[in-house]
């Protein structure tokens, strides 16, 4: 069992100590920050936590990379080509760098942890100066303070078990917030980097979860979604004195919170217990992410997912037996080491079965360190490009018929944005159960709950109008 580790709240005080003096030196300066964040919501999140110790630091945020004094990319290494498209990117900040040599470049996030990469970095690009991880967000004031006065510092340590409550965050939503729930992930699929770099599942404490999201509600928000890589395998260690169900129940009467969103959800821990759960709380969303990766169990074996394709269509069944509007969406991998024609035909069918209301789709894409990497039967890109066309082909007809069920549909929208169209304002939100609606209406709308109704259905959205307001 792994004891969770708190980061202490004197150590923590000690960096809102750093921070302060900082402050005083850099708030009278006018200097901007900007920063670039890549990859899935826990890194949005993490950027949220940087931006928050900038701003107690007395930095404003920049417009544009341009005009910043102080630039950081937040990096992800899930997938691909990130690594390069990171080298680009860093490569072209030499000279802005140039023009203005007191400004600052960092680098952070999970492929910071990529054994060796930091150093790599720091040696290929003399303009960076700041490198850190994705385990010492606590440590921000103190790893600044030495970058100005004059060092160049990489910190990637691997403290596994550290939470740290109490960080300063810098949230520009006023109607949603990404709330983590745990952190790390134990499942080792043997495609997946982020059991290397975000290291071992520990879960937050209850207590401290509902407390953010109290706060979060008194200051507005109405929506959160609760973040971990398997939210379903909260408390499974044993620490916190609940499971996830339990959870959903414990912050569900929080005062102000109308909808409940979660992700990700592993297949192998979603019990009956968290999807009678998902029916019996009225705000907790209709909507669940569930990702399959594949249709195939002999594949899913390899992947390391610990359940079948039969298991995973018992619990779609289960679910829409509970909830008849739950809607789900899901990731999917092709091309994974051995996957035959044949087993990539049981991922169509499935997806054919289910009908996601979307779906994100990738190629496998080999993580130095993961099993998978070292198996021998790969898939050669040209195979993988077609079978992800072909999959992808097959999820926008199933994303159009399900959009076709929605005509005549009326419900709640939470709206989130708007675009002006010359005379026209176009709002957009979502439905509780995750669908995205348009309709016309006036910016004033922009965060608040209005009644639409579907009147059409494009290729990937629905067109409404507002009923009520
Ligand atoms: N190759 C392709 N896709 C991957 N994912 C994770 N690792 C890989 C990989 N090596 C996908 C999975 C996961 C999503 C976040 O990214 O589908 O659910
Ligand atoms: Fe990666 Fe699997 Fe963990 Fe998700 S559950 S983060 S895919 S190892």
């Amino acid at each position: 069992m792994i004891t969770s580790c708190f980061v202490s709240e004197n150590e923590l005080t000690e960096q809102k100590v750093i921070a302060a003096e900082l402050a005083q030196e850099i708030r009278p300066r006018g200097l901007t920050f900007f920063v670039e964040t890549f990859g899935c919501q826990m890194n949005v999140r993490d950027s949220e936590t940087v931006k928050g110790w900038l701003s107690m630091i007395g930095y404003k945020e920049a417009e544009n990379k341009e005009s910043a004094d102080f630039i950081l990319f937040n990096t992800c290494c899930v997938r691909d080509h990130a690594e390069k498209r990171l080298m680009g990117n860093i490569g072209a900040l030499k000279e802005l760098k140039d023009a203005n040599p007191g400004m600052i470049i960092g680098i952070c996030g999970c492929m910071m942890q990529q054994e060796g990469m930091a150093k790599k970095l720091l040696r290929r690009f003399p303009h960076v100066s700041l490198i850190f991880g994705t385990n010492v967000l606590h440590r921000f004031p103190e790893m600044l303070r030495a970058v100005l006065n004059g060092d160049r510092i990489a910190v990637t340590d691997r403290a596994d078990d550290a939470i740290a409550e109490g960080l300063p965050k810098l949230r520009d939503n006023q109607r949603s917030a990404f709330v983590n729930i745990m952190y790390g992930c134990d499942n080792y699929c043997s495609y997946c980097i982020v059991p290397y770099v975000r290291g071992h599942e520990r879960s937050r404490k209850p207590e401290d979860i509902r407390e953010e999201i109290a706060n979060l509600c008194e200051s507005g928000i109405t929506e959160i979604t609760l973040l971990g890589q398997n939210v379903n395998s909260y408390g499974n260690d044993g620490t916190t004195g609940m499971r996830f169900a339990d959870l959903l129940r414990y912050i569900s009467d929080v005062p102000g919170l109308k909808r409940i969103r979660f992700m990700s959800s592993h297949p192998k821990d979603l019990n009956e217990d968290v999807m009678q759960t998902i029916a019996a709380l009225p705000n907790v969303c209709h909507h669940v992410h569930l990702p399959v990766q594949s249709g195939n169990s002999e594949i899913l074996k390899r992947m390391n997912r610990k359940y079948t394709r039969e298991h995973y269509l018992s619990i779609i069944e289960r679910l829409r037996e509970l909830v008849p509007d739950i809607e789900f969406t899901t990731d999917i991998i092709v091309g994974f080491p051995g996957e035959t024609e044949e087993a990539f035909r049981d991922t169509l069918s499935l997806v054919e079965q289910v009908g996601f209301a979307s779906a994100f789709t990738f190629a496998y894409s080999p993580r130095q360190g993961t099993t998978a990497a070292r198996m021998e039967d790969q898939i050669p890109e040209a195979v993988k490009k077609q079978r992800l066309k072909a999959l992808n082909e097959l999820q926008a007809r199933k994303t159009v018929e399900n959009n076709e069920k929605y005509i005549g549909f009326v419900g709640e929208v939470l709206v989130e944005g708007c675009d002006e169209r010359g005379e026209e304002t176009m709002l957009y939100g979502k439905y509780q159960n995750f669908k995205m609606v348009y309709f016309t209406g006036c910016k004033e709308l922009l965060n608040r709950y209005v009644t639409v109704k579907v009147l059409q259905s494009n290729k990937n959205s629905l067109l409404g109008e507002m009923i009520d307001a």
